[in-house]
């Protein structure tokens, strides 16, 4: 049995897999994305432990005990500041990077709140975006931060 907490709330597992597909199809939430499967696009970031992590690389024993958090976790305020910053910027095309990209964000943030380009560029370094070209994604992010 791995048990761990997903947003706050207990859960467990008798079967291990990977936690993206635990996320997604037992859990149904469909925020964290599966780009790749294999580590290489931060689609499917999440927070364990305060730390962005790609939930495809991590199965349950993995992160048994630990904390994850979700895109649908984050809280009301981090939703809507980065909603108002996002949309002012531009930052959004396809959107599907975005909940990646916003992990990554949080993280980042908790560690340095006021990121110069050089962090942010460093903070979402794993996530992949193929619409934006990043410059206006940065740029939502430092709003973010404001
Ligand atoms: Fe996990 Fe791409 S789906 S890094």
């Amino acid at each position: 049995m791995y048990s761990f907490t997903v947003n706050g709330q207990p859960v467990s597992s008798e079967e291990d897999k990977k936690l993206m597909y635990f996320l997604r199809d037992d859990l149904g939430l469909t925020g964290t994305k599966d780009g790749c499967d294999s580590g290489a696009c931060g689609a499917c970031s999440v927070l364990i432990n305060g730390r962005a992590s790609n939930s495809c690389l991590f199965t349950l024993a993995k992160v048994a005990g630990k904390d994850v958090t979700t895109i649908e976790g984050l809280t009301q305020r981090q939703k809507d500041v980065f909603a108002y910053a996002f949309a002012q910027t531009g930052a959004v095309q396809c959107g599907y990077c975005i909940p990646g990209m916003l992990i990554s964000a949080v993280s980042l943030l908790k560690k340095k709140p006021d990121p110069s380009d050089k962090d942010v560029r460093k903070g979402i370094r794993g996530n992949i975006c193929r619409c934006t070209g990043y410059v206006k994604i940065i740029e939502g992010i430092k709003l973010a931060a404001k």
